[in-house]
């Protein structure tokens, strides 16, 4: 049996397959987002433990013997939030989280510093760690120098299962520190950021073994002594790893709290200008790119609280066959935006809204919003050299069908459905704790899902997308130079 953890920003998941991968059974537990100040986004790393605690005792309640038989754990986890800790491991303040934006102005600092992008392959966006350390170093100066161990939040879960300061390439790539062709950490990079390589966890592959699980917790859930703990991946390679998404030419669309479109490279193709995000794979030797939105179904939620209905019940209302775009705009930038924008300033607007704007109209909006975005990273990926004849959907909002429908006109690419199954990022984590603990071949493992079916553009509504992207761009910047 082989354990997965994805530690997500709204809860975390815990999975376990067989040695056949079939799924045995997943369990949860829930956590929150603290929004201290606008553009601000933190979590207690202690409310990690606790989900996970949470989670894995679900399983133990419903699959004692399955999970008392595992051999390998692997994580997954949200990305580049920054984990501070003291010489005894001691979290030093709240997790700063990947969508939070606090350190516009020190990232803008770095990325202006060539080597940056020369070494990392991107922009410094203000969600990758090293601007935030900037900012604890400005703002909070008696943290920064209490500070012994930076870590990401699924590395942080690894120290308390192994007692180990590990991390491996996917996740790290997404620091600013690691010089991401030679998947090593710069320190020269470091330095640029009052930081020196002390402070960083050592490096494995995703594939690899990563740590071991510690006694005490591998007795309490009834497992054996030696439990392998994978390096693990950032969520999204980790996603790739469960969707078999490593060889050249495939790609994934995830419509999570966030949303990405995710290429595989067979090599280190970095585009910065295009703020296409180019980072390790999880597996050895591959890279991928990856247009990143900040806000997916997080903007569904949003409007989700703002009616008062569940984001199911406002997609159920759309019904399931795609209307052409009302004439209503939506720009997803609640927390500001990555791809293409680079700008966590701008926050997002309704636009064209009249007296017949329903509550209906605005849902379909938001959905729309989420697509022309996608969109956008998908012109950014073009522009970084490669192009996309299909994707697969995968994330909670994937269960909509008429935002799939939605996905496939504006991206104007089919869109497959994996299989009744769960192909995410546990799952890819699950197959990261096979591989570690077997030395299985990954390429073996990490195969594509069966297609249940496949999602079409819309031919009779592509020219009525096509006029409503437009608008959506030139939205951009008529919003951005009003505020
Ligand atoms: C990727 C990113 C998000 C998080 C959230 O760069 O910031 O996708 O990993 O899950």
């Amino acid at each position: 049996m082989y354990l997965g953890i994805d530690l997500g920003t709204s809860g975390v998941k815990a999975l376990l397959i067989d040695g056949d991968q079939r799924i045995v059974g997943s369990a949860s537990g829930a956590m929150d987002v603290s929004r201290p100040q606008p553009g601000w986004s933190e979590q207690d790393p202690a409310d990690w433990i606790r989900a996970t605690e949470d989670a894995i005792a679900g399983l133990k309640s419903a699959h004692p013997a399955e999970l008392s038989a595992v051999k390998g754990i692997g994580l997954s986890g949200h990305m580049h939030g920054a984990t501070l800790l003291d010489n005894e491991d001691q979290v030093l303040r709240p997790c700063i989280l990947w969508n939070d934006t606090r350190s516009a102005a020190q990232a803008a600092l770095l990325d202006a510093d060539p080597q940056f992008r020369a070494l990392t392959g991107n922009i410094v966006f203000p969600g990758f760690t090293a601007p935030k350390l900037v900012w604890v170093a400005e703002n909070e100066p008696d943290i920064f120098s209490r500070v012994r161990w930076v870590l990401l939040p699924k590395d942080y879960l690894r120290l308390w299962l192994t007692g180990e300061h590990i991390s491996e390439m996917s996740d790290s790539a997404g620091t600013s520190w690691l010089d991401t062709g030679k998947r090593a950490w710069s320190g020269s990079l470091l330095a640029a950021t009052g930081l020196q390589e002390r402070q960083m966890p050592s490096l494995v592959e995703g594939t690899e073994a990563g740590g071991t699980l510690k006694t005490n917790l591998a007795a309490r859930w009834g497992m054996g002594p030696g439990v392998v703990v994978a390096g693990g991946a950032g969520d999204n390679a980790a996603s790739a790893c469960g969707m078999g998404t490593v060889g050249e030419g495939h790609a994934f669309v995830s419509l999570g709290t966030s949303g990405v479109l995710f290429a595989a490279n067979a090599s280190y193709l970095p585009n910065p200008q295009s703020a296409v995000h180019a980072f390790c794979h999880a597996l050895p030797n591959t890279w991928h790119q990856m247009g990143v939105i900040l806000s997916a179904t997080d903007a569904l939620n949003w409007h989700a609280g703002i009616t008062g209905k569940s984001a199911a019940d406002l997609t159920k209302e759309l019904g399931d066959t795609l209307k052409a775009p009302s004439g209503v705009t939506f720009l997803p930038y609640l927390s500001g935006e990555r791809t293409p924008h680079n700008d966590a300033a701008i926050r997002g607007v309704y636009a064209g809204l009249g007296h017949e704007s329903s509550r209906v109209v605005l849902t379909q909006a938001v959905v729309e919003g989420v697509s022309f975005a996608l969109r956008d990273s998908l012109e950014a990926l073009r522009a970084a050299g490669t192009s996309l004849s299909r994707v697969t959907a995968i994330g909670g909002g994937s269960r909509s069908r008429y935002w799939l429908k939605s996905i496939a006109t504006a991206l104007d690419i089919p869109v497959d459905v994996p299989a009744d199954g769960d192909f995410g990022a546990a799952f890819g984590a699950a197959r990261l704790g096979l591989v570690a603990s077997t030395g299985t071949d990954p390429l073996a493992v990490f195969t594509a899902p069966a297609t249940a079916e496949t999602v079409h553009p819309e031919p009779a509504l592509s020219s009525a997308y096509e006029d409503a992207y437009q608008r959506y761009r030139r939205l951009y910047p008529a919003i951005r130079d009003a505020y």
